[in-house]
C-alpha cells in the first residue's frame, strides 16, 4: 500500500477507484470553475513568516469550535451524496472523525440517514439543513437531528437553487447511479467500489426518500433541488428555521460582511465563510480572500468559520491566522474514503493535523490560540475593494 504523505496521494488513489460520475461530483466547481480553482490557489499567495530559536516543544492544535473540544480546528464539511464515494460511506467518515475527536458535519443530501449515522457512532454530529419550501419537512429535519442527538445545525444558506456543474449534467449523476452504457462500463472497472456497494442497502438519499412529499425523482440532485428548494428565501425565513431549532446554530454559505450582520441577528452561534466548494456562484470570490472583511465586521461578536480550499495544514494555519476560529474540509477527506474508506478519513487528518501543527512550529507558535497575522504576509489588495 502506498505511503501517504499528502492529500494529493489520496486523491489519486481515489480517483482510479471510485466511478467517474462520483469523483467528477466532488472534483467539480459551477461554471467555468474560476472560483474552484482560486479557492485553493489564493492560499498560495499568503506567506507564511519563518522563526528559528524559538522553544516549539509541546505544541497543541487543542481548541473549541461553537464551544465544543476539537482536537484541531477542522470539522468535516457536509458533502452530499458521501455514501456513493465509498459504501456507507457517511459512517464510516463519522466514526473517523469522532476517533480523531473533530466534528462531522452530516448533508441533507446523505446517503445514509440522519438515525443511521446516529446508531452507528457514539458522539453528537452536526446536522446541515437546506432550506427548503416544505415546512413540514423542515421542522421533522430538525427534530430528527434533535432526536439522534446532533450538537449543532449547519443552515445552509447559498443554495436556493444549484449551481451550474456541466460534468454532473453530462454524466447524468444520480443516487444510486442510473445504468446506462457508459456508467455500466465506467463501473465494471471500479471492482472494490462495487463489491462494497453491493454490501450495502444505503443506495439512496437517507434523508429525503420516504420523508420528502410529491419529490417526482428522488434520484437526481437538480430536479430534487429545482422542485423543493426554496428560491424566495430571505431572513425572516431564516429566523423561523431559527426558531425550529433551539440548540447551536451555524449558518453557512457566507461571503459578505452585509450577510455576515444579518446572520448575527438570527442569533447564530457561528457563521461559515463559504462559497460552496466554489459549486455555487462562479466569480465570487475564493473565501480566503472573502475572510479578513468578515472578520473585521463581525469576528469580536461571533465566531467566524472558514471552507473552500482547505487541502493541506498550512491552509488551516492561514486561516486561524486571519482570525478563522475553525475550519472545515470536504474534498480533502472525501479523497481519503474514496481511497481507503475509513481509514482513508483518518489519513486525511493525520495529514492535515502534522502538517497544521508542525508548521506552526516552524513559525514560532506552539498553541493554535496564539496564532495571528502577526506570522502572515497577506498581499496589498487580498480582499479587494467592491464598488459602493
Ligand atoms: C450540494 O450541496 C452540492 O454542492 O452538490
Amino acid at each position: 500500500m502506498a505511503v501517504i504523505t499528502e492529500i494529493e496521494d489520496l486523491r489519486r488513489i481515489y480517483k482510479r477507484r471510485v466511478p467517474k460520475m462520483f469523483f467528477d461530483y466532488t472534483e467539480s466547481g459551477s461554471w467555468t470553475e474560476q472560483t474552484f480553482r482560486e479557492n485553493t490557489s489564493d492560499f498560495d499567495k499568503i506567506y507564511l513568516r519563518q522563526r528559528v530559536a524559538i522553544d516549539m516543544e509541546g505544541r497543541s492544535t487543542k481548541t473549541q469550535m461553537i464551544g465544543q473540544d476539537v482536537s484541531m480546528p477542522v470539522a468535516l464539511a457536509p458533502v452530499g451524496l458521501t455514501g456513493m464515494q465509498h459504501f456507507d460511506g457517511e459512517i464510516k467518515a463519522a466514526k473517523a472523525a469522532e476517533k480523531f475527536g473533530v466534528p462531522y458535519s452530516l448533508s441533507t443530501m446523505s446517503i445514509c440517514s440522519i438515525e443511521d449515522v446516529a446508531a452507528n457512532t457514539s458522539k453528537p454530529f452536526w446536522m446541515q439543513v437546506y432550506t427548503l419550501k416544505d415546512d413540514d419537512f423542515m421542522q421533522r429535519l430538525f427534530d430528527r437531528a434533535k432526536d439522534a442527538k446532533c450538537s449543532a445545525a449547519i443552515i445552509t444558506v447559498d443554495l436556493q437553487l444549484l449551481g451550474q456543474r456541466h460534468k454532473d449534467l453530462k454524466n447524468g449523476l444520480s443516487a444510486p447511479p442510473k445504468l446506462t452504457p457508459a456508467s455500466v462500463a465506467n463501473m465494471m472497472t471500479k471492482v472494490q467500489w462495487g463489491l462494497g456497494m453491493l454490501q450495502t442497502k444505503r443506495r439512496f438519499f437517507g434523508n429525503i426518500v420516504g420523508h420528502a412529499k410529491g419529490v417526482k425523482d428522488p434520484s437526481s440532485l437538480s430536479s430534487w433541488t429545482a422542485q423543493a428548494f426554496d428560491q424566495s428565501l430571505n431572513w425572516d425565513r431564516i429566523r423561523e428555521f431559527r426558531k425550529m431549532w433551539d440548540g447551536p446554530l451555524i449558518i453557512k454559505g457566507i461571503m459578505d460582511p452585509r450577510d455576515a450582520k444579518e446572520a448575527l441577528n438570527v442569533g447564530a452561534d457561528a457563521i461559515v465563510v463559504s462559497n460552496h466548494g466554489g459549486r455555487q456562484l462562479d466569480g465570487a470570490l475564493s473565501s480566503i480572500r472573502a475572510l479578513e472583511p468578515i472578520v473585521d465586521a463581525v469576528g469580536d461578536k461571533i465566531e467566524v468559520h472558514i471552507d473552500s480550499g482547505i487541502r493541506s495544514g498550512q491552509d488551516v494555519l492561514k486561516a486561524m491566522a486571519m482570525g478563522a476560529k475553525g475550519t472545515y474540509i470536504g474534498r480533502a477527506y472525501v479523497y481519503g474514503l474514496g481511497a481507503k474508506g475509513q481509514e482513508g478519513v483518518t489519513d486525511a487528518l493525520n495529514v492535515i493535523h502534522k502538517e497544521l501543527d508542525m508548521s506552526m512550529g516552524l513559525c514560532g507558535r506552539t498553541d493554535i490560540h496564539d496564532v495571528d497575522k502577526d506570522i502572515l504576509m497577506i498581499p496589498k489588495g487580498f480582499s479587494g475593494d467592491w464598488a459602493e
